[in-house]
């Protein structure tokens, strides 16, 4: 057991002073940013084993954890005779100002036995489940249930599978973190005390990589700090920025650009965290057929390191973790805390929807052909800075459906905007396809978005996706054109739902554009995800069938059509294979080497992150990972 001298918890309560910053920072850091851990602090208390900093980057890890243990082969678990008694946790919370939450299941109100049952917070959270604004203000609820177990689902939910709540994948503690000296120290004490540590900002991510059952969870959401820079003058760059707490979100960082008449680089979704997975994945926006992804845009990040150390990450500062951090993914390296971003003069942007499908004038072969005839056009709309936002399903037998939500002319009039696009209407014309297209013209980014972009939908457990990125050869090239719609096509026909991306990483001369995205982004002009659905009450045996199909048949056919292409990672297949080339490509090896370097016990660990290879989340079913089980280090 781990005891602890609870006389020396008034001491460890005043633990946090400000520290000197002796890294240059440019521009200054947050208020919150400098309330740092010191080592001093530490050493006022008699509970230094527990909250004391890991060995510098780059020299030996501990091999023993608290009290002298030899590291366990798998991190502590609920249960387990290491895990923390009530008196550790309650001097943790201490420690940190009273910052730490016992889990609760999102949907507990519905259930009986749990003391927060609630009839109406139930009804609330089963109405609003599918809406991402509420996982996003949940400490530990992430957007995609069937990795977490579907354990405790709202009741009466199409995809509740147990009549009971439990915890599952959800983790057992999170932090409600406001300043660095509370991330340090929850890292520090998860080292100690080898527990697994997860990070949740909103929980986007495709593989709840922001989960993980017996974990401490550092909620980064409140730290929602903006800040204009007008003149950014550092790192070899010049100009407006903005200086972004990892808690934001991209529709808030939006209307701060949109009031201080910028633009920024953002994702299409309005609740996506910027500075968090966003970013660290490499982030694709609307913007990137202009300006390139948006990792390219970030001018610094500040970040708390494995070893609790809180450190600046910029062209001059740790540079080697400046690369990884911008395309590396979350979760690998250490919790950013804040990120600063270039930010562009305000544009003009001009937008077409419109919507077609087989009728008794268009058969599937000519709604096929109209298909094709948009991705002829891939390079030369993206070439210019245009970007393209659709879908196909599959509405019945040899019947289709494509929405365009929108087609996006960012830096154009409309005067620009459509003689660029008339040439494919034209195509669609030509086939025999009517459409009744709606033009705008809008005067910045923010009002394109919030005009055309439709809310999203997350929360079902009656589905799951993987996406390949195309280069733009296989669109160019008609014979690989033609194998890339075959390949397109027989997925949907089996029932797939595409969500397609006419876009580009473009290059750009004003960032600096070396750093760990996954190099597939530079080549492609089609990024397309592909889901697989089953009925929400479907057993584990369909789940894992259609699951296999998704993998095996469909996506198996789309990169054999794509040989060496890859996937993006924030929007990944769970199950890719051969992820580790899928999701980083050439950069795998160096970004494997950084995170030995960085991370060297394994304190961050995500499904398919950096690293990961090395670990197994125990008691899974072949095809469904979910993060309901400890986590071990593979033997
Ligand atoms: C509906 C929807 C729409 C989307 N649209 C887009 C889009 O337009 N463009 C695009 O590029 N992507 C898009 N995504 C994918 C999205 O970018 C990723 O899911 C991203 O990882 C979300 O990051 P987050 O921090 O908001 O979420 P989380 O799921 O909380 O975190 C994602 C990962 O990053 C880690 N992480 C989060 N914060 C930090 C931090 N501060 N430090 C270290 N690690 C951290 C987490 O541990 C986790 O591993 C979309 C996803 C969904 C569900
Ligand atoms: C903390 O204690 C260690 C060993 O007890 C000592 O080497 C170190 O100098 C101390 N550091 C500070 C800042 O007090
Ligand atoms: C931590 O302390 C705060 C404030 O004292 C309290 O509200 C909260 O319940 C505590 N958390 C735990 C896990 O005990
Ligand atoms: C919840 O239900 C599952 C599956 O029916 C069962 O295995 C488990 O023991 C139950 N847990 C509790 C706490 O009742
Ligand atoms: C933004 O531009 C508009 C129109 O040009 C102007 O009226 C406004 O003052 C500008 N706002 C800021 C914060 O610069
Ligand atoms: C980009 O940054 C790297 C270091 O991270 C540096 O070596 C390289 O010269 C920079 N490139 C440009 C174009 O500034
Ligand atoms: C189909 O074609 C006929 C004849 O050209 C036309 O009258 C009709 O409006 C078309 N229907 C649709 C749905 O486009
Ligand atoms: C938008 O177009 C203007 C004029 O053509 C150009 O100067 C500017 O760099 C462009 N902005 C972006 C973000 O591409
Ligand atoms: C591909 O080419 C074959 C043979 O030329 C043709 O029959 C087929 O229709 C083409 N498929 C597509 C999707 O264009």
């Amino acid at each position: 057991m781990v005891t602890v001298n609870l006389r020396a918890t008034t001491v460890a309560a005043v633990l946090i002073v400000l520290a000197d910053q002796t890294t240059a920072t440019c521009p200054s850091r947050f208020s919150w940013e400098n309330n740092v851990l010191t080592k001093a602090a530490i050493n006022s208390t008699n509970n230094a084993e527990l909250f004391d900093f890991g060995p510098v980057e780059g020299t030996p890890a501990s091999s023993k954890i608290i009290g002298g243990i030899p590291r366990p082969r798998c991190k502590t678990f609920p249960g387990d005779p290491l895990w923390p008694s009530n008196s550790v946790w309650n001097l943790l919370n201490l420690t940190l100002g009273g910052a730490l939450i016992k889990t609760v299941p999102l949907a507990a109100p519905c259930y009986s036995d749990w003391p927060q049952y609630d009839a109406a917070q139930c009804e609330y959270v089963k109405t609003n489940w599918n809406r991402p604004q509420l996982h996003v203000e949940d400490p530990t609820s992430a957007m995609f249930p069937l990795w977490q177990g579907q354990t405790c689902m709202p009741l009466d939910h199409p995809s509740q599978i147990y009549d009971n709540c439990t915890l599952g994948g959800y983790a057992s503690y999170s932090v409600a973190v406001t300043k660095v000296s509370q991330i340090q120290l929850a890292l520090n004490f998860a080292r100690a005390t080898n527990i697994r540590l997860v990070v949740k900002n909103t929980g986007h991510d495709f593989a709840d990589k922001s989960m993980g059952a017996g974990s401490l969870s550092v909620w980064t959401h409140k730290l929602k700090d903006i800040q204009y820079i007008p003149d950014y003058t550092c790192n070899g760059h010049s100009g407006p920025a903005l200086k972004l707490g990892s808690g934001v979100e991209t529709e808030e960082v939006y209307q701060a650009a949109e009031a201080h008449n910028v633009t920024v680089v953002g994702g299409e979704c309005r609740t996506v965290g910027m500075a968090g997975g966003y970013i660290a994945g490499g982030g694709h926006s609307p913007m990137s057929s202009l300006v390139g992804m948006g990792a390219d845009q970030v001018l610094s990040l500040d970040v708390v390191l494995p070893n609790g150390r809180f450190v600046t990450a910029s062209q001059s500062s740790y540079p080697d973790l400046f690369w990884a951090l911008r395309g590396g993914g979350g979760s690998t390296y250490g919790v950013v805390t804040s990120v600063t971003v270039k930010a562009y003069p305000q544009i003009p942007v001009s937008t077409l929807g419109f919507v077609f499908g087989t009728s008794p004038n268009v058969t599937a072969d000519t709604f096929w052909a109209g298909v094709e005839a948009y991705t002829t056009y891939f390079d030369t709309f993206t070439a210019v800075g245009a970007y393209g936002y659709w879908l196909i399903v599959n509405i019945g037998p040899g019947q289709f459906f494509f929405s365009m939500n929108p087609l996006w002319g960012g830096n154009m009039t409309l005067a620009q905007f459509q003689p660029l696009i008339q040439p494919f209407l034209d195509d669609l014309a030509n086939l025999g396809i009517s459409i009744d297209p709606v033009w705008n013209e809008y005067p910045s980014l923010y009002q394109a978005h919030s005009g055309t972009f439709p809310p999203e939908n997350v929360g079902g457990a009656d589905n799951r996706a993987a996406s390949r990125l195309f280069p733009k050869d296989n669109f160019i090239n008609p014979t690989k054109r033609n194998e890339t719609m075959a390949a397109v096509r027989y997925a949907v026909e089996a029932g797939g739902i595409l969500i397609g991306y006419n876009i580009r990483a473009a290059p750009n001369s004003a960032v600096n554009q070396t750093n760990s995205v996954n190099p597939a982004w530079r080549e492609t002009t089609g990024f397309f995800i592909l889901a697989a659905a089953w009925p929400a009450d479907a057993s584990p045996a369909v789940i894992q069938a259609q699951s296999n199909i998704l993998t095996n048949d469909w996506m198996a056919r789309w990169r054999q059509v794509s040989p060496g292409a890859g996937s993006y990672l924030s929007e990944g297949d769970i199950n890719e294979p051969n992820w580790q080339q899928s999701f980083y490509g050439s950069h795998y090896p160096r970004l494997l080497q950084l995170k030995k370097k960085y991370d060297p016990t394994g304190l961050f660990y995500a499904h398919t992150a950096v690293g990961s290879e090395d670990w197994e989340v125990e008691g899974q079913l072949p095809g469904l990972p979910t993060q309901n089980g400890r986590l071990c280090k593979k033997p």
